[in-house]
């Protein structure tokens, strides 16, 4: 049943307007595969979708599905066929503005993807192993496509500390996936210096910030923990229309949504959005809340989150142990509307300490600032 809605869908946007255009302006619908044949358009199968797959439930209770549609534009067809070559560490000057946009749906992806999971000695190893598959970019994490346009320039915070081996998995994974989805992406890795209980919310803030400063503008943020790995390459990472929650279906949570207004793990925000909210909350010092905070400033600016469907935002969570909680969340979480305005990107204090650009990522180093003297709402668990 489904199926054919999504079908009927699709044939009436395919008459109507561009597929870019429906694409960009339905936070998607359906998802399909198109076969190419002679110029013709058919469908070949439906890889997502159905009525047990997700979507996102608005406040009308209607689902919200995904549609993914290639642009099966010959010429397009074309542009892309050469992409991913082994020269993807280009510069910029290399871009020819005259290239024509990257198709909507990248020919390269995979669906379902084997990770790598075995943990590598170093980052000169994973740097290694990158530029053997042609996916180590040329300078600080940066990396588009050479052959055409991206639609979107994304920049992607990671906030970090102590995580080595899950940043080495992370840049090995998330590389070549990037690019197969033909993303114009930076990687910004945040660490947050000292002893303080770690603020996840703060680093995103300051990742954000300094991206722009940086190497920007970025038309949006992917807000990433170091730990999560996405598990099919059809979980685009580009700018969404509306806030994206990613994270949508986690092995460690049974590849189940814990809860509806869930923010947690991975979520892509347009510039316009961060700004229009504010950006994160600062107050989040120690595990939890932080995310759920994002959720509720979102919905109450009257957004709306999306998510792929369940099939799709999968991800595999890597263990490690518990870390300090914030047994002050729910308090801080109850009184937040009360300071949408002056909690967040306008009250945004730090220092950068150290900056470091690598091949695979661009590394900084900094001290934030009201960090809590003691903590005493902190627990281990
Ligand atoms: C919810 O989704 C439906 C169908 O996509 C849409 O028509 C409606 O406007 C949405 N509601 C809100 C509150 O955005
Ligand atoms: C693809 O686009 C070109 C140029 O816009 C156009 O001439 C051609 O007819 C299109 N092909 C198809 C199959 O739509
Ligand atoms: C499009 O590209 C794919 C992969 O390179 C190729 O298999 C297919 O035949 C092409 N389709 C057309 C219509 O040129
Ligand atoms: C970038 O590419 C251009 C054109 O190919 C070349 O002239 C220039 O030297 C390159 N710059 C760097 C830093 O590699
Ligand atoms: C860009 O592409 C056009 C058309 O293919 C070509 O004439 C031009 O020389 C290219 N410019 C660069 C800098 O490669
Ligand atoms: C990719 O994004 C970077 C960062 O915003 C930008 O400087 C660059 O021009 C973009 N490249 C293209 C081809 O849009
Ligand atoms: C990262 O960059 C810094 C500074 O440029 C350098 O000291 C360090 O060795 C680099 N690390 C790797 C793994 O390349």
């Amino acid at each position: 049943m489904m199926l054919l809605i999504g079908c009927a869908l699709l044939l009436q946007f395919s008459y109507n307007v561009s597929l870019f255009e429906a694409w960009k302006s339905t936070e998607l619908l359906f998802v399909v595969k198109p076969l190419m044949t002679g110029g013709q358009r058919f469908l070949r199968r439906v890889v997502a979708g159905g009525s047990g797959d997700g979507g996102s439930i608005n406040k009308t209770g209607k689902r919200e599905w995904v549609m993914l549609v290639a642009n099966v534009n010959d010429s397009h067809n074309r542009t892309s066929s050469s992409m991913l070559s082994k020269h993807s560490a280009q510069n910029n000057s290399q871009i020819n503005s005259t290239l024509q946009p990257c198709p909507l749906v990248s020919p390269h992806l995979l669906g379902p993807i084997k990770l790598i999971l075995d943990a590598p000695a170093s980052l000169h190893e994973v740097e290694d192993g990158l530029e053997k598959i042609g996916a180590l970019p040329a300078f600080a994490g940066h990396w588009q496509p050479s052959t055409c346009l991206s639609h979107d320039r994304v920049a992607i915070i990671i906030p970090f500390r102590n995580r080595d081996t899950h940043l080495c998995l992370f840049l090995l994974n998330m590389h070549p996936f990037l690019q197969r989805q033909l993303i114009n992406y930076s990687i910004f890795v945040v660490e947050q210096a000292g002893q303080a209980p770690f603020n996840r919310a703060m680093l995103f803030n300051v990742g954000a910030v300094e991206a722009q400063k940086l190497s920007g503008p970025y038309d949006c943020y992917v807000f990433h923990d170091v730990d999560l790995l996405p598990e099919d390459d059809r979980n685009i990472y580009n700018c969404p229309q509306q806030p994206r929650h990613m994270a949508v279906a986690v092995n460690k949570f049974k590849y189940k949504l814990p809860y509806p207004t869930c923010f947690g793990g991975a979520c892509a925000l347009s510039q316009k959005h961060f700004e229009q909210v504010n950006g994160f909350s600062n107050m989040f010092w120690a595990w939890g809340g932080e995310d759920d905070e994002m959720s509720k400033r979102l919905t109450d600016h009257g957004l709306q989150i999306s998510r792929y469907p369940e099939k799709i935002a999968r991800y595999h969570m890597h263990k490690h142990a518990q870390q300090a909680i914030n047994a002050n969340r729910f308090n801080l979480l109850n009184t937040a509307p009360t300071r949408y305005d002056k909690d967040g990107l306008n009250s945004l204090k730090y220092t950068r300490l150290a900056l470091h650009q690598n091949r695979s990522f661009t590394w900084m180093l900094v001290k934030l600032s009201g960090e809590p003297e003691n903590f005493p709402q902190l627990r281990g668990e």
